[in-house]
């Protein structure tokens, strides 16, 4: 019975079929699933804390104003993730514990230090030009719930991607020292945005399984490669250099070549040995601990209502 019921649920898959929460499926596509939104979370949580670092030095009320609604937006984002990993039984209290103990991975970006205000702009434009092109094709994925949430947290990644290329178009249209900024900035954040996209395809445990149900639309590499392909021309027209001598233009594959990432930095990251991994779980930790006694007044509200509503 139970092959019966797989071959019928590759068959929906195959056929583009949503999956539900309350359809039946196996395990190990609930596990992926679980492991994959709540890794996706927990990168939008501890996400707020590089951009979060620049809300009191932003140079203008108007990019503080637009920074702050930024940084909510990705509390916003990590909300929408938890619940629908709520839709196939995970736990939140769990999901947030495994991300405060360091079980959880988040993804390895974060943990690199935002030192200019330069850093807002390559954030807002590569960071978030990274994450959109991985993005939008899980607003495909399989899983019902993680495909809706995607459709919003898309199009408020679209309005983060152009806030910060504005960012950068008004620094590289002024004074020399303020392109230079630029230009440093991007030199740190290139290939670091580069590994967000996870491990080359060889390398890369989950992609097969996760291609073949759907949850993942393109593998890593192919992200990557489209990855450089858009941001080259927009480097370009900013007037910036990309940092990788090995960056050629080839007219048979129709894209660029480039060099290789860095690996054993981007493992090193993901094992929290990056420059930040311990400052972002300490502030994540911090800010839990602090907010416990809001969790406390509102479930002593919620008792006290439900209470009154039986008199
Ligand atoms: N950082 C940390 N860990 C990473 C990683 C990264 N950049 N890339 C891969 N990994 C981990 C994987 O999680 C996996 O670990 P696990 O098996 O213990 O879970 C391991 O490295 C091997 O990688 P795989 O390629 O086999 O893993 P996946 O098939 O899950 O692919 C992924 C990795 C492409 C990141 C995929 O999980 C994915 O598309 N996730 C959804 C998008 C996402 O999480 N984005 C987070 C950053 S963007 C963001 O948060 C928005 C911003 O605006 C705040």
């Amino acid at each position: 019975v139970e092959i019966n019921l797989e071959e019928q649920f590759q068959a929906r898959i195959d056929a583009d079929v949503r999956i539900e929460p309350k359809d039946w499926m196996p395990d190990a596509y609930r596990k992926t699933l679980i492991r994959q939104i709540s890794q996706h979370a927990h990168s939008e949580l501890v996400g707020m804390l590089p951009e979060g670092n620049w809300i009191t030095r932003a140079p203008s009320l108007k990019r503080k104003s637009i920074l702050l609604s930024k940084v909510q937006d990705e509390a916003g984002h990590g909300l929408y993730l938890y619940s629908a990993a709520e839709t196939l039984g995970a736990s939140r209290d769990q999901m947030l514990a495994d991300l405060h103990s360091g079980k959880a991975k988040y993804s390895s970006i974060f943990n690199y230090p935002t030192l200019s205000w330069a850093d807002m702009g390559t954030v807002g434009w590569l960071v978030d030009g990274a994450a959109i092109l991985n993005q939008v094709p899980l607003c495909r994925t399989s899983y019902g719930p993680y495909a809706r949430a995607m459709v919003r947290v898309c199009k408020e990644e679209s309005f983060h991607q152009r806030q910060g290329f504005e960012i950068m178009q008004t620094l590289c249209e002024g004074a020399p020292e303020q392109k230079a900024m630029a230009q440093e900035a991007l030199n740190r954040w290139w290939w670091p945005t580069l590994m967000m996209f996870g491990p080359k395809d060889a390398d890369s445990p989950n992609t097969a399984q996760s291609m073949n149900w759907r949850i993942k639309r393109f593998t890593n590499d192919e992200l990557r490669q489209k990855f450089v392909d858009m941001m080259v021309p927009q480097a370009e027209f900013l007037g910036l250099t990309v940092p990788d001598p090995n960056l050629k233009w080839n007219d048979t594959k129709n894209g660029y070549d480039f060099g290789d990432v860095d690996w054993e930095e981007f493992w090193n990251v993901v094992k929290g040995n990056g420059m930040c991994n311990k400052d972002r779980l300490g502030a994540r930790v911090k800010a839990h601990e602090e907010g416990a006694w809001v969790r406390e007044a509102a479930l002593a509200h919620a008792a006290k209502r439900a209470q009154r509503a039986e008199q």
